[in-house]
């Protein structure tokens, strides 16, 4: 009997339902199927298969950073054969469907494996509802039930061409590849950390702690019943998502206010660094010393590095110290009320039919 292994994250289930239909697929062929769901401290299996399959919401073109993470740690291949699916976000607009778009992540993936032996053979995409609430309104019911089929159909074309080991690869082009895989660094280095930061639990929460209990990565704690993000969440939407109360939000004073101190401060220091490092260089020394120090290069290297460490150093001030302040001011019901003040308490949530988080799929 074959022995297959798939490997996959979800957020809100879309990913586990295709998990779902693929292992029910290949159990009714005869393969013998594992499933391991990635969440923290979960490590891949030093066990041999014969083949693998990984599978991915797509989280700004690229796939989740615990994904990537796990698969690093994969032990290294005697050429398993290996299938990966993007599942991406799907929606209507002005009625029309527009597919999800899945930019350089599945070859990112290939890579990563590849380096690792694994004959990768298939990659593919399904469409599924899109369920970024913190970005667009999620399907509703009539669009969910009209979108959910055509992922079903593509996750069984893909069950089918694994079954018969057909080789096809989807590429996305260079082009495509270059800008996907700047956005997606970005993303896995800064900003679905940034965009944790910005949840908040109106004063609807009651303390139930089921998004703190649900969380893949266990990103959110529970304080004095109600919820805090850490630094370390993937994005994944569930939380939101999830919460029975509707409560959570992404906080528009919360956006605006880090925004502004943000880039204020980073704007201030770019400047305070061009203005004071050429004169500091150049007063500081003098003979030769002077000569190199001052010269154009050495001065544009120094302000690159000076530059690139405020940053940083900015955004942690914002993250951690500013944003412990303003959490401390949410203790007043009142400021808590201000916070919670959202676009997304008008957006619809979005989860899986069927989808059982402490059961997976
Ligand atoms: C932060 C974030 C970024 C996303 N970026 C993309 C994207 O770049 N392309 C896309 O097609 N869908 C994107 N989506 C939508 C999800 O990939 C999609 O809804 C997927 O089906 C969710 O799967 P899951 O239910 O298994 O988590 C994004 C969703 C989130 C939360
Ligand atoms: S799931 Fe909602 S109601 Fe429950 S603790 Fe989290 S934010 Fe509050
Ligand atoms: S905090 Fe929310 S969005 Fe972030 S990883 Fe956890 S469940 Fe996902």
């Amino acid at each position: 009997m074959k022995k297959v292994i798939i490997h996959y994250f979800t957020g809100t289930g879309n990913t586990a339902h295709s998990v779902k239909i693929i292992s029910a697929k290949l159990q009714a062929k005869g393969y013998d199927v594992d499933v391991r769901q990635v969440i923290k401290d979960v490590l891949p299996p030093e066990e041999s298969y014969d083949y693998h399959i990984v599978a991915f919401p797509v989280l700004s073109w690229s796939a989740p950073v615990i994904m990537k993470r796990y698969l690093h740690r994969m032990p290294v291949s005697n050429g398993a054969g290996t299938a990966v699916l993007a599942v991406n976000g799907t929606i209507f607009h002005k009625g029309n469907l527009v597919k999800g778009y899945t930019g350089q992540a599945l070859e990112q993936v290939e890579n990563i494996l590849r380096k690792k032996n694994y004959n990768v053979f298939l990659s593919a995409n399904a469409s599924f509802p899109d369920n970024w609430t913190q970005a667009t309104n999620p399907p509703d019911k009539k669009d969910t039930e009209a979108i959910f089929p055509l992922g079903e159909a593509e996750v069984l074309c893909f069950a089918e061409n694994f079954m018969d080991e057909k080789r096809e690869l989807y590429r996305c082009g260079r082009f495509n590849r270059m800008w996907s895989g700047s956005i997606a660094a970005l993303f896995g280095f800064i900003g679905r950390r940034a965009l944790g930061k910005f949840y908040v639990a109106d004063e609807n929460c009651n303390g139930c702690s089921l998004c703190a209990k649900s969380c893949p990565v266990h990103a959110i704690k529970m304080s004095h019943k109600k919820p805090h993000w850490n630094f370390s969440c993937e994005d994944c939407n569930r939380c939101i998502n999830i919460c029975p109360e509707r409560s959570i939000q992404v906080s528009g004073p919360l956006l605006i206010m880090q925004l502004v101190i943000n880039t204020g401060l980073i704007i201030w220091a770019i400047l305070a660094i061009l203005k004071y490092v050429p004169l500091w260089l150049a007063g500081e020394t003098s003979g030769w010393l002077n000569t190199l120090l001052s010269g154009s290069a050495f001065i544009l290297t120094a302000e690159i590095i000076l530059i690139t460490i405020a940053t940083f150093f900015i955004h942690w001030l914002s993250f951690v110290p500013i944003d412990a302040f303003f959490r401390l001011l949410m203790w007043i019901p009142g400021v808590r009320r201000y916070f919670g003040r959202s676009y997304t308490k008008n957006y619809r949530r979005y989860m899986a039919p069927g989808f059982n988080v402490k059961q997976g799929c």
